[in-house]
């Protein structure tokens, strides 16, 4: 168990898949990400290159939603955020939790690159990013096909030495 008295993160475990699939396939999500199924799901709660977390806040440890990370036994310590769902939106558990990640991936999984990709119109996670120092890399043009036409990818990573110095100015601090 990973966190803070705000958040936490528990290994999810295949019991828990019920509520990821719902959460991700709930319509709130879905035009932000591209859902996976069960079976994917499965791969990442067991291969050890993933870790697949269910997120969990408040005082009875309520689940609130669920982040994978995939990479973490990368031999370039390119480690990507695959995918963050919170469905308790607009409290601050996203940045709560985005600040957690980076300390598993920088501090506990030794990332160089903590990297992303997120859809151009999701503005509301970009904005998310933006604020915690993420660095645009570039735009996938057209990259997947949704249900209203093609949309865009934009690649977005932090890198150790900048995780270093936003923590040194206390930026890092828990949210
Ligand atoms: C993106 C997501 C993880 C953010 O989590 P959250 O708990 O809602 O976000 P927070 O409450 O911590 O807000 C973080 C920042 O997002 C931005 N934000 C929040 N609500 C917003 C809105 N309605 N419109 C635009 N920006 C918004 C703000 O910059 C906010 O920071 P601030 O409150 O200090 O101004 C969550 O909304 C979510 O799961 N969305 C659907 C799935 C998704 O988009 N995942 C990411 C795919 S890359």
């Amino acid at each position: 168990m990973l966190g803070n008295a705000r958040i936490r993160l528990r290994p999810t475990l295949i019991d828990d898949l019920d509520y990821v699939i719902s959460v991700e396939t709930d319509p709130v999500n879905l035009p932000s990400i591209t859902p996976w199924d069960r079976t994917q799901h499965e791969a990442a709660v067991r291969f050890p290159d993933f870790r697949h977390f269910l997120v969990e806040a408040g005082d009875r440890g309520q689940p609130v939603g669920f982040v994978i990370l995939s990479g973490c036994r990368n031999r370039h310590k390119s480690i990507e955020l695959k995918r963050m769902v919170i469905q308790t939106k607009g409290q601050g558990l996203g940045r709560a939790c985005l600040r957690l990640l980076k300390q598993v991936a920088f501090e506990d999984l030794g990332a160089h690159r903590f990297w992303l990709d997120v859809k151009s119109h999701n503005t509301r996670a970009k904005a998310l990013y933006d604020s915690e120092g993420y660095v645009e890399e570039g735009r996938l043009r057209e990259c997947v096909r949704g249900p209203d036409g093609y949309e865009s990818l934009v690649v977005m990573s932090m890198l150790h030495p900048e995780y270093v110095a936003r923590r040194e100015a206390g930026l890092e601090a828990a949210a």
